[in-house]
């Protein structure tokens, strides 16, 4: 049964357009989603939980939290996009047990269609940076979590593993965010700006707050691979930039990566972390 209740005034980010390559470019290492799955299993704690994943796009971390969790445990999985959960769908569609225990509904975080208390955990990644009246969004997550229920939020992080260096990620797309202010065009996430306004919100009217060891691995990347990625648009915060705005952009970013960093295809060593928050109200 699909569901749409997507009519709030400010649209949130809708990711149809990134389904067919969101898992290429998104991925994490297998045993990297195995902790996750893990971590968050651990941090819902009752085997038999009713769990919400506002977001749940392809199932990146729903299906290592199906993976690690006891057969009782049941996954409800909302998103706006009807395509990132078919992409999800097709992934468990030999597998009956999973099937069984994950629904998937086509619904905004804004207005979730269930009742108050209705879950004993809401996972939340990567979302609440696309709705624009995200901290309605966040009580919406917390009206249907029951009292003492859990709320998890998980973030990635960058870091050059030379200590004088910036990610070419982080570099890349600050500087590419500087060009559009100076061609006065603002591009900023349409909802929650950055990962510390929202751990304040959340450490602000949290009753618990826990920070679980971060998971940490290496990874190599190029300014150019970067590049390729702002050009390709596979970035959420390309799509609403007017075309003219972001091929100039595009044009000045370039310039600048062939003076900073001439030797673009050079592999930059970083040190990537992905941190889960468990918190309850
Ligand atoms: C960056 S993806 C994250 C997906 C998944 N949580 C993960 O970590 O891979 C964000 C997802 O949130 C969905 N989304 C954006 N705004 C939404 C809203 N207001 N209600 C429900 N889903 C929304 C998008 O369509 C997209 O599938």
């Amino acid at each position: 049964m699909l569901i749409d209740t997507h009519d709030a005034p400010e649209r949130s980010i809708v990711f149809d357009q990134a389904a067919d390559y969101y898992d290429q470019t998104r991925g994490l290492p297998a045993h990297v989603l195995e902790q996750i799955g893990q971590l968050m299993t651990g941090a819902i704690g009752k085997p038999a939980a009713r769990v919400l994943e506002a977001g749940v796009g392809t199932g990146r971390i729903a299906l290592p939290v199906l993976g690690a969790s006891s057969d009782e445990l049941k996954y409800i999985g909302i998103d706006l996009s009807v395509p990132m959960m078919r992409k999800l769908q097709e992934k468990i569609a030999h597998d009956q047990k999973a099937e069984s225990r994950l629904q998937l509904i086509q619904a905004d975080a804004m207005r979730l269609p269930f009742a108050d208390k209705a879950f004993d955990a809401v996972i939340e990644v990567h979302v609440l940076q696309l709705i624009p009246r995200w901290r309605a969004a966040l009580k919406e997550m917390r009206r249907v979590m029951r009292t003492n229920g859990v709320f998890l939020h998980a973030h990635a992080s960058d870091q050059h593993n030379d200590a004088e260096a910036w990610s070419p990620w982080i570099e890349t797309r600050s500087r590419w965010r500087a060009i559009l202010r100076e061609m006065n065009y603002h591009s900023d996430w349409a909802g929650v700006k950055t990962d510390r306004e929202l751990l304040d919100a959340l450490r602000g009217e949290a009753s618990t707050f826990e920070e679980l060891p971060a998971i940490r691995w290496t990874h190599t990347d190029s300014f150019r691979r970067v590049l390729r990625f702002i050009a390709a648009k596979q970035f959420s915060d390309t799509w609403r930039v007017p075309e003219d705005i972001f091929l100039e952009s595009l044009r000045r970013l370039e310039a600048w990566m062939q003076e900073a960093h001439p030797d673009m295809d050079r592999e930059h060593s970083m040190t990537r972390s992905y941190t889960v928050f468990s918190v309850r109200f």
